[in-house]
C-alpha cells in the first residue's frame, strides 16, 4: 500500500523532484514555463561515485545544470518529456575531452544527433544545443558518441521517457525505470583502466553488475500488486537475461513504446543498447524478497557460464490493491508494407583475429572510419539483411529512424514493434523492414562499444 500511496502522491504533484524509490534518476529540471516545451540544462564532468562501499571511485557523470546544488550521478537525471513535446537541451562539456550526445532511440534532426557524422564534436569547456521533438514515446537513453567504450564505460548514460497517453490505462502500483550495466572495478574501487584481450573481444563485462548504478540494490514494493518496470541496457559488452523465480514477464514495449499487443515470458535476453517495457505481477506475501536474476545466455566464443547472479531485490510489504484489468488496445503499430520488389540491402559482421591481441570487427569488410557510405531517399522502403559471420553475437543499432523485424520466413514478427537495435544471433542473418528517415547522416553499428571503436561502424546518407 506504501509504494502505491508514493506513486499517486507524486501523479499529484508532477514538479516534486523526489524520485519514487530511492534507487530511481531525478529528473531534469525543465525550466520552460510552456507545457509542451520540455528545456533543460545537461552537464558533462568528472565527478565521485560510490559503487564499492566507502570507496569512491572517479567517474565521468551527468549533473542538472539547472538544479541548484545538484551533484552528477549515475546514472544521469533522468529525461522526461511527453509525447509531441518540444525537448531543449541546453549542454556543457566539463570534462577533460571532446564529446557529443546521443538519444538512442529518439528519432531527432540530424543536427541533434549526437554523432560525429552529424556535428562537430563539443570541445573540453564548449557547449551545444540539441533540441528536437519527442515523437515516439517509451524508454530511450542518452549517452555520448565519442570514445563510447571509455566514456560510456566511465558513467555517462541515462534514461529517457518518453510519456504516452496510453500510460494511464494500464494500471500498475509502481512504474520505474531499471537502467542495467556493469563496470570493471580494481579493489581500491575505482573502476580498473587495463584493457584485456577479452574485454576487446567481448565489450568489457565487468565484475559488479548494477541496476541504477547500485549493485544488488533493493525497491520496496506491495505484494499482489502490478508493477511496470520499463528496462535499458547500457553495458559496453554485457548481455542481461532476465528471470523472476514463478514469475512472468508480460513484455507490452520494445525499443520505440509500446507493441501492438502484449506477450508472455519467464525470460528476457536485453542486448547492449536494447529496451524492453514489461509488466510483472508480484505474487508472494509480505516479508518475502524476490530475486530478480540474470541467468547465462551463451554468446558465444565459448564464454563460461558464471551461473545465476541475483541483480534486483524486491521486498514485498503489505498486499496492495489488486490490479485492474489491461485494456484491449496497444500501441498503435502500422506495419511497414513490403514486397518482392521491395529494394534489398546485405550488410555483413565479420571479425577478424589474425593479428594476436588486436582483433578488428568490420561490416561489409570495411573498418570505420575507412567506409563507404550507404545512399538513400527519404521515406524509401528498404529490407536490410544483417549476415553475422563471426563466431559471436552482435547487437546491431541503427540511428535517426525504426525498423520492424523480420522472422525466417520474411514475414513481419508479431506482435508488431518498433526497433532501433537487435541482436544478430552469431553465424545466423536477420532481416528487418525500414523507412527511411529524414535527410542526413545517420550511423549504424554494433552496439557492443568496443566493436564500434574497432571499426563496426557505417553511415547511411539520406538525402532528398
Ligand atoms: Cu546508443 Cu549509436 O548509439
Ligand atoms: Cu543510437
Ligand atoms: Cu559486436
Amino acid at each position: 500500500m506504501r509504494t502505491l500511496l508514493v506513486v499517486l502522491v507524486l501523479v499529484g504533484c508532477g514538479d516534486d523532484p523526489k524520485p519514487q524509490d530511492d534507487i530511481s534518476s531525478v529528473p531534469l529540471t525543465d525550466t520552460n514555463p510552456d507545457p509542451d516545451i520540455v528545456e533543460v540544462q545537461l552537464v558533462a564532468e568528472p565527478a565521485k561515485h560510490t559503487y564499492l562501499e566507502n570507496k569512491p571511485a572517479d567517474v565521468w557523470a551527468f549533473r542538472d545544470g539547472a538544479r541548484e546544488g545538484a551533484s552528477a550521478s549515475i546514472p544521469g537525471p533522468l529525461l522526461e518529456a511527453k509525447l509531441g513535446d518540444r525537448v531543449i537541451v541546453h549542454f556543457k562539456n566539463a570534462l577533460p575531452e571532446e564529446t557529443t550526445v546521443h538519444w538512442h532511440g529518439l528519432r531527432v534532426p540530424n543536427a541533434s544527433d549526437g554523432t560525429p557524422a552529424a556535428q562537430v564534436a563539443v570541445p573540453a569547456g564548449g557547449a551545444y544545443d540539441y533540441e528536437f521533438i519527442a515523437t515516439d514515446s517509451g524508454l530511450y537513453w542518452y549517452h555520448p558518441h565519442m570514445h563510447g567504450d571509455v566514456q560510456v564505460e566511465a558513467g555517462l548514460y541515462a534514461p529517457i521517457r518518453i510519456a504516452s497517453p496510453l500510460d494511464a490505462s494500464i494500471d500498475v502500483a509502481a512504474d520505474r525505470v531499471l537502467v542495467f550495466d556493469d563496470v570493471k572495478l580494481a579493489a581500491s574501487g575505482q573502476l580498473a583502466t587495463a584493457t584485456d584481450i577479452l574485454d576487446i573481444m567481448l565489450g568489457r563485462q565487468g565484475n559488479v553488475l548494477l541496476v541504477n548504478g547500485r549493485e544488488r540494490p533493493s525497491v520496496q514494493a506491495a505484494a499482489g500488486t502490478r508493477e511496470r518496470w520499463r528496462i535499458v541496457n547500457t553495458a559496453n559488452g554485457r548481455y542481461f537475461q532476465l528471470a523472476l523465480a514463478d514469475h512472468a514477464f508480460r513484455v507490452i514495449g520494445g525499443d520505440g513504446g509500446l507493441l501492438a499487443a502484449p506477450y508472455e515470458t519467464d525470460r528476457l535476453v536485453i542486448a547492449p543498447g536494447e529496451r524492453y517495457d514489461v509488466l510483472v505481477e508480484l505474487g508472494g506475501s509480505a516479508g518475502q524478497t524476490l530475486e530478480l536474476q540474470t541467468v547465462h545466455y551463451d554468446r558465444g566464443h565459448n564464454v563460461p557460464d558464471p551461473g545465476p547472479k541475483t541483480i534486483l531485490d524486491i521486498e514485498l510489504g503489505a498486499a496492495g490493491k489488486a490490479p485492474a484489468a489491461l485494456p484491449s488496445t496497444w500501441g498503435d503499430v502500422k506495419a511497414i508494407a513490403f514486397d518482392a520488389s521491395t529494394p534489398r540491402r546485405r550488410l555483413t559482421l565479420r571479425e577478424d583475429d589474425s593479428e594476436p591481441g588486436n582483433p578488428i570487427f568490420m561490416i561489409n569488410s570495411e573498418v570505420y572510419p575507412a567506409i563507404t557510405p550507404l545512399e538513400g531517399r527519404p521515406g524509401r522502403t528498404e529490407i536490410w539483411e544483417i549476415e553475422n559471420q563471426s563466431e559471436m553475437d552482435h547487437p546491431f543499432h541503427l540511428h535517426g529512424m525504426s525498423f520492424q523485424v523480420l522472422d525466417a520466413n520474411g514475414q513481419l514478427v508479431q506482435p508488431l514493434g518498433w526497433k532501433d537495435t537487435i541482436n544478430v544471433a552469431r553465424q545466423s542473418t536477420l532481416s528487418f523492414v525500414v523507412q527511411l528517415g529524414d535527410a542526413g547522416r545517420w550511423m549504424y553499428h554494433c552496439h557492443i562499444l568496443e566493436h564500434a571503436e574497432r571499426g563496426m561502424m557505417g553511415e547511411l546518407r539520406v538525402t532528398p
